[in-house]
């Protein structure tokens, strides 16, 4: 007997994991043959979070985990080798999930410690409390961008109030008018951070925001804006509580972040154009142009926005932007950012100086510009979005932010999610290493550092964002390979964690090829270094878990059949 092939047992597992949480076919009797099983690409998200609401907070009654059932249906399946039975038959090792690690109890704890009040009430996270760093700067703000992981953290583990809190604080902040010297910025424009000042004698509490206009480098969040409706999206999903997202104030809160990226311009592409330092990536690392960080993000902002915004004439005039903008930018995405062996073998012969509607090098990159280094690492099997496309310019570099994120929001196909994680697989020396996960591949040295970075010391070679290790990441991958029914990328990424993080102190980031080194100038309990390992943990623990912040394919928006072979 053939073994079955790993994927597919991983995908049983979750469909398994479906049905002890639907509570049909708990303690293990009758597992339905795997061909009849529901399969995670086709499940909805609607399926997964319907069973949320349903879920007991305290947990009391726990399913097996996906570590337990993906081991112990993994390990059946291979020694049923030869012999007959098996599928239809597995066999389950009952492992009680309650006794928590004690790197999740810390984890926790150090979580629970970074949680920043306003007049008695929890409204988010501090990006880091190291008490040993000399630089404070700006990390003793809420960022935006770190509270994500918080927040998913405090909605699995059922306390959805400082979500909701600080959902409606940064609404506020959003309202204030926004000034950088003597320009006024976008009614919409979302901080990238705030800061609570307590005043002990007054006895008051007052809010500071930062829009990028302190931010070194003065750098606007295009992502800020993007994570608050996803993480709207994500309280909704998870409490069942539509009546935030259905408050007029939430309602126009989203308006205006559409208004801003939704304007029509001079552009000729559907991506959104944006500075360097827009993101996640915040300094100078050639990112400018149409970075896949926020076109991912967009993407998955505008179909949260979609489920969310009302049916009034308002919200319907955006809904019908939306619309439009999704079908353009998912085909733009999935046709010109896709690189796989094939693709990059076509650009490789591309002719250039075409000038037609038929032009086959659409943006006129000229082959010689493509790095010496993709040709090694593209493997055979596999594929990924690209960083950026524009004009005579195609940034190859691999981003995970962006990759996992397009995954999540089925901006990636089906077949396109598997092929970006048969790329981490194969590449994982590279993009994990040591300690996942690289923030981008490979790093810039030498000359172009200096031309690209404005020889930034902070993003020499292998470190912060220029190829550094951060353990955020481990989230983001946890929670695409689940979707993607390969739980068993993140478990391996998750050992490699655990072997580090409580004993380094939580490090904001890792430095080196293969992330050994703690970053040179990375701050320890960094907020969302552990709140990113205990969304991770609680992922797997409870795959459903994951419906909070992944979307199904839309059937419209699937591309027109072409030539990659790795997505066909
Ligand atoms: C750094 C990171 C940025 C993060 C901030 C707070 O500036 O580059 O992504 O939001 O620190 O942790």
């Amino acid at each position: 007997m053939d073994r079955p092939k790993k994927r597919d047992v991983l995908r049983a597992v979750y469909s398994m994991s479906c049905l002890c949480e639907n509570g049909e076919k708990k303690g293990g009797e009758g597992i339905r043959p795997v061909s009849s099983m529901c399969s995670m690409s086709k499940m909805t998200d609607e399926d997964l979070l319907s069973r949320l609401p349903h879920r007991p907070r305290l947990k009391l009654e726990r399913k097996k985990s996906y570590d337990d059932m993906s081991l112990s249906l993994y390990d059946s399946a291979y020694s049923l080798d030869g012999r007959s039975g098996g599928w239809d038959t597995p066999l389950f090792s009952i492992k009680d999930s309650f006794d928590p690690n004690p790197m999740v109890t810390e984890a926790w704890e150090a979580l629970r410690r970074s949680q920043v009040y306003f007049r008695g009430n929890p409204v988010g996270t501090i990006a880091a409390c190291d008490p040993a760093s000399e630089e404070v700067l700006n990390y003793d703000q809420v960022f935006v961008r770190d509270f994500v992981p918080s927040a998913l953290a405090f909605l699995m583990k059922g306390e959805p109030e400082i979500v909701k809190n600080f959902l409606l604080k940064t609404l506020h902040i959003q309202g204030q008018e926004k000034r950088i010297d003597r320009f006024k910025l976008g009614d919409g424009a979302m901080p990238a951070s705030f800061k609570v000042l307590h005043n002990p004698i007054k006895k008051t509490d007052t809010i500071i925001a930062d829009f990028g206009e302190s931010a070194i480098g003065r750098v606007a969040p295009v992502d800020s804006g993007f994570w608050w409706i996803i993480l709207l999206r994500a309280y909704t999903k998870s409490t069942g509580d539509h009546s935030l997202a259905e408050r007029p104030d939430c309602q126009k809160g989203m308006r205006l972040i559409l208004s801003l990226c939704l304007a029509e311009g001079f552009d000729t592409f559907p991506t959104l154009l944006c500075a360097d330092g827009c993101s996640m990536v915040d300094r100078r690392m050639g990112v400018y142009g149409y970075p896949i960080e926020i076109q991912a993000l967009f993407f998955m902002a505008l179909r949260s926005a979609l489920s969310m915004l009302k049916h009034d004439s308002e919200g319907k005039e955006f809904m019908d932007k939306i619309v439009k903008r999704l079908h353009a930018l998912s085909f733009h995405m999935r046709s010109y950012f896709w690189l796989d062996l094939q693709q990059l073998n076509d650009i490789y012969r591309y002719k250039t100086e075409e000038y037609s509607h038929t032009a086959v090098n659409k943006f006129n990159v000229i082959p010689e510009s493509i790095p010496d280094w993709i040709f090694d690492f593209m493997p055979l099997r596999g594929g990924y979005f690209v960083g950026n496309v524009g004009p005579a310019h195609m940034d190859f570099r691999w981003f995970a932010l962006g990759n996992c994120i397009a995954i999540l929001s089925s901006l990636a196909t089906p077949e396109q999610s598997n092929a970006i994680m048969d790329l981490i697989e194969s590449r994982w020396e590279e993009l994990v290493g040591e300690m996942p996960l690289k923030i981008c591949y490979p790093a810039m040295d030498s000359h172009e550092w200096r031309i690209v970075t404005g020889c930034d010391p902070k993003n020499t070679r292998w470190s912060y964002h220029n190829g550094g290790s951060w353990p955020v990441l481990l989230w983001l991958l946890t929670a695409a390979s689940i979707k993607v029914g390969r739980p068993q990328i993140a478990r391996r990424a998750i050992d490699l964690a655990e072997a580090r993080l409580l004993k380094d102190g939580w490090p904001e980031y890792y430095d080196g090829k293969s992330g050994r080194f703690i970053g040179k100038q990375a701050r320890k309990f960094q907020t969302w270094s552990t709140a990113g390992y205990l969304v991770a943990k609680m992922m797997m623990d409870d795959p459903t878990h994951v419906g909070m912040i992944s979307m199904e394919e839309e059937k419209h928006m699937k591309p027109p059949l072409r030539r990659s072979s790795s997505w066909t």
